[in-house]
């Protein structure tokens, strides 16, 4: 079997930081083109510097958009259009973990706010970018899901909710768009040692977590590169429209 990613122009979302900076690290120090988007482009141009530091990674590519705001995700597709004339995989990766919020006392603008960067931020790249992979023979999508999209946490609503959801954007998108040589897949991992999983999780949750995963430690995010690297690799050409799943729920 032969995981080769070498040359692949790969669009990476939320890769400023946690999971998404180390995907975009990582499928660049296996061969990928990979253009790093995030919110703020220097924060992404940052990441795109330690890519030229590693040996042998092709150049990489800043791109600025908020994911959920439709005009700048379509420029960020032409730019990445402009500079690699193709895409071959997306990663929707870009999202927001708000924390408990329990359904009697959220605002309904923290729904919003999750919505809008965990699905709707999905659906736009999706919409974007899939017209480049699909002139370009076809592509991967992957859709950074999470274990809590099947697992009822007591204040989980919004996060399980935008998550489950993103499973079933990813099921259609295959349904919809698997005759055009579209693979989607959602993957979904556990408890994760990010930016972001540090300003919401307690350190008791963490420790709790850590003992039921493999090795006694939570997720680093560097454990995804291999998983992500071989699912744009053509070795997968024939996983779509599924979830993987990373590790069971950890009992509550
Ligand atoms: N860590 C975990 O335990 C875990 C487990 C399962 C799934 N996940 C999922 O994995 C993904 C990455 O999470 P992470 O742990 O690396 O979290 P993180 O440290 O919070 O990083 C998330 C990144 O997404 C970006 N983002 C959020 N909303 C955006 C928007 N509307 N437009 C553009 N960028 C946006 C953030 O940008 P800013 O810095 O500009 O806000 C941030 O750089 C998320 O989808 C998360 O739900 C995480």
């Amino acid at each position: 079997m032969n995981i080769d990613i070498t040359g692949k122009a790969v669009v990476i979302t939320g890769a400023a930081q946690g999971i998404g900076r180390a995907l975009a690290l990582g499928l660049a120090a296996d061969g990928a083109r990979v253009a790093v988007l995030a919110r703020d482009r220097a924060r992404a141009q940052a990441v795109v510097e330690e890519i030229a530091a590693l040996p042998d990674a092709p150049p990489a590519l800043a791109l600025a958009a908020d994911v959920s705001d439709e005009a700048e995700v379509g420029a960020a597709a032409a730019e990445v259009d402009a500079a690699f004339g193709r895409v071959d995989a997306l990663i929707n990766n870009a999202g927001w973990m708000p924390g408990s919020q329990p359904v009697l006392r959220t605002d309904v603008a923290v729904l919003e706010r999750v919505l809008r960067s965990n699905l709707i931020g999905g659906f736009l790249t999706t919409k974007h970018f899939a017209p480049l992979m699909i002139r370009g023979g076809g592509g991967r999508i992957v859709y950074m899901s999470s274990i809590a999209a099947v697992q009822a946490v007591a204040g989980g609503a919004p996060y399980s909710g935008s998550k489950a959801a993103l499973n079933m954007l990813s099921a259609v998108t295959h349904v919809e768009l698997v005759g055009q040589g579209i693979r989607t897949v959602a993957i979904a991992p556990g408890l994760t040692d990010s930016p972001g999983m540090r300003e919401v999780a307690t350190a008791e949750q963490i420790e709790k977590t850590a003992a039921t995963y493999p090795g006694g430690r939570i997720g680093a995010p560097e454990d995804l590169v291999g998983l992500v690297t071989f699912l744009c690799s053509d070795a997968a050409n024939h996983l779509s429209g599924t979830v993987v799943t990373v590790r069971p729920p950890a009992p509550r």
